[in-house]
């Protein structure tokens, strides 16, 4: 049984729609927010953790930190959720079926933590955000102890403290607009490539997604933090970063300061780290100062991720996206006049509620027309709280399903013919590790974000290395070559 400690606070703060709607304060940078509570200084000496993590990069990058945070405190990592004394989930909202898979693991948990009553399991991330989830999860799930948001995993040793001391799980989700906490530890999964937080939040508030009130305001980090961090990456032998936002193009509108994404990509770019990529760009803000940016240093590589979500007007306007589809195609006309071998993949939602058949078809006809090397595509989601839940919708999940695998044959016959381009071709490769199917072949990725496989004949000790690679075949979602 756990110890009472009547000393430790017994947090209980749900998450509040209402305010995690409101943007009106200025995001704070705090320098200090994170300590350590005297009792938690090594309390976790001989225990284990395990994070799980769904969703995004930003999540990612948020299970880095956990990570960094726990270890500072003395805990382990271990692979095995089950078996760790600290488990976490860290969970993505996007769409039902991320949160299904989340609350299958929750109940797979239950007999563990009987068996086990001191384990402490812990839910994070997007779903905390979401009143609904943590009314359930209150309400069916008493084997979770401990429930915190997006905003305050600086504060997961104090949490964690009055986890392990109190009877009733610990709810502490902040739906404040968000601050920027700087001085947080981090241990990276990687020690080739390494993503970068450049902002959080979004205020774009898409009428189909929740990320605005799950990660809260927009708000940026300074350039000289940013910069600090990617030299200090490059130092510790980084290869690659990935800059990270959800709306990247916004990236310092908070600050008080001239300075616009284009200028941060040019200074990360001055830095000479090998590799630089970056997410989400939207469609809107893609200047032309972005693209002379991109095009003019060999370092940012030759990959843009621009989602469309749609082929129609109507639907974007409905979306609440801020372009239009000749818009769009305008920004991609540029951008491959500007770098011709530039590779761009794109995010689509089926099924937009009010969607009709010929909207959708417009949507074909995009993706025809840019001929994309890859997309991410996703059949719409209701989400708690957004706008489009209230939206009509009568086309049959069947239908959807029909015409999302309608696009996804698009999908291959593209990824296939753009990958075709490649046979014959020299390509650097930045090389992982072994591929996940086969010990014997490597495995890393091109400039333009293909996967190329290579068997490594010669032994050569080229892990974390860019080496250059012969493509000879052309799968539909990655490359096979031969070293040169
Ligand atoms: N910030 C990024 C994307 C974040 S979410 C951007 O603005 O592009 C990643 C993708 O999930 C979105 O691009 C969208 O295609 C999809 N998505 C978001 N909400 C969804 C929903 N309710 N149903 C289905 N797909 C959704
Ligand atoms: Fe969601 Fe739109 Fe913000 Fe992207 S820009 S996170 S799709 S609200
Ligand atoms: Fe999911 Fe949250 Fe990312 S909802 S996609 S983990 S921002």
């Amino acid at each position: 049984m756990k110890n009472l400690n009547e000393k430790v606070a017994h947090f209980f703060n749900k998450p509040s729609y209402k305010d995690a709607t409101k943007r009106t304060e200025k995001a704070k940078i705090l320098e200090d927010a994170y300590e350590i509570p005297v009792n938690m200084v090594n309390a976790g000496k001989g225990k284990t953790f395990h994070i799980r993590t769904y969703g995004c990069q930003s999540n990612e990058r948020d299970t880095e930190t956990m990570g960094g945070i726990l270890e500072t405190l003395g805990y382990t990592w271990i692979p095995e959720l089950e078996k760790a004394d600290v488990a976490i989930l860290n969970t993505c909202a996007i769409r039902e079926n991320a949160e299904n898979k989340v609350f299958g693991q929750i109940g797979w948990l239950k007999p563990l933590k009987k068996e086990r009553p001191d384990m402490i399991i812990g839910v994070c991330g997007c779903m905390a955000q979401e009143e609904g989830v943590v009314q359930r999860i209150l309400s069916k799930h008493p084997e979770v102890d401990l429930i915190f948001g997006t905003h305050n995993i600086h504060m997961l040793p104090t949490y964690l403290e009055s986890a392990m001391f109190s009877k009733k799980t610990i709810v502490n989700v902040w739906s404040k607009e968000g601050d920027v906490v700087e001085n947080l530890p981090v241990t990276r999964k990687s020690k080739i490539k390494a993503y970068v937080n450049i902002m959080f939040g979004c205020d774009h508030f898409c009428t189909y997604c929740i990320v605005p009130y799950t990660r809260g305001k927009e708000r940026s980090r300074v350039m000289k933090d940013i910069v600090n961090e990617v030299i200090e990456l490059k130092e510790e032998g980084y290869k690659e970063v990935t800059l990270l936002g959800q709306n990247v193009n916004s990236w310092a509108k908070d600050l008080d300061s001239d300075d616009k994404f284009s200028d941060l990509l040019d200074a990360v770019a001055k830095t000479e780290i090998e590799r630089i990529r970056f997410t989400t760009s939207n469609p809107w803000n893609f200047t032309d100062e972005l693209i002379n940016v991109i095009t003019n240093n060999k370092n940012i590589m030759p990959h843009i991720h621009l989602p469309a979500q749609s082929g129609n007007n109507t639907v974007l306007r409905r979306m609440a996206r801020r372009n239009t589809v000749e818009e769009y195609l305008e920004i991609i006309r540029k951008i491959r006049i500007a770098s011709p071998n530039i590779a761009i993949s794109t995010d689509l939602i089926v099924g937009f509620p009010g969607e009709t058949q010929a909207q959708f078809e417009d949507t074909l006809k995009l993706y025809k027309e840019v001929k994309y090397d890859t997309a991410y595509t996703f059949i719409y989601s209701k989400r708690e709280n957004t706008p489009a839940m209230r939206f009509k919708d009568v086309v049959t999940l069947a239908e959807k399903s029909a015409n999302l695998q309608t696009l996804n044959e698009l999908v291959k016959k593209y990824s296939k013919e753009n990958n075709e381009k490649w046979i014959g071709k020299t390509v650097d490769v930045l090389v992982e590790g072994p591929s996940k199917r086969n010990e014997n072949i490597l495995s890393g990725y091109s400039p333009q974000w293909k996967v190329v496989n290579f068997p490594n004949n010669e032994n050569k000790d080229i892990i974390g290395k860019i080496i250059k690679v012969k493509i000879t075949e052309a799968k539909r979602f990655s490359l096979n070559g031969e070293l040169i």
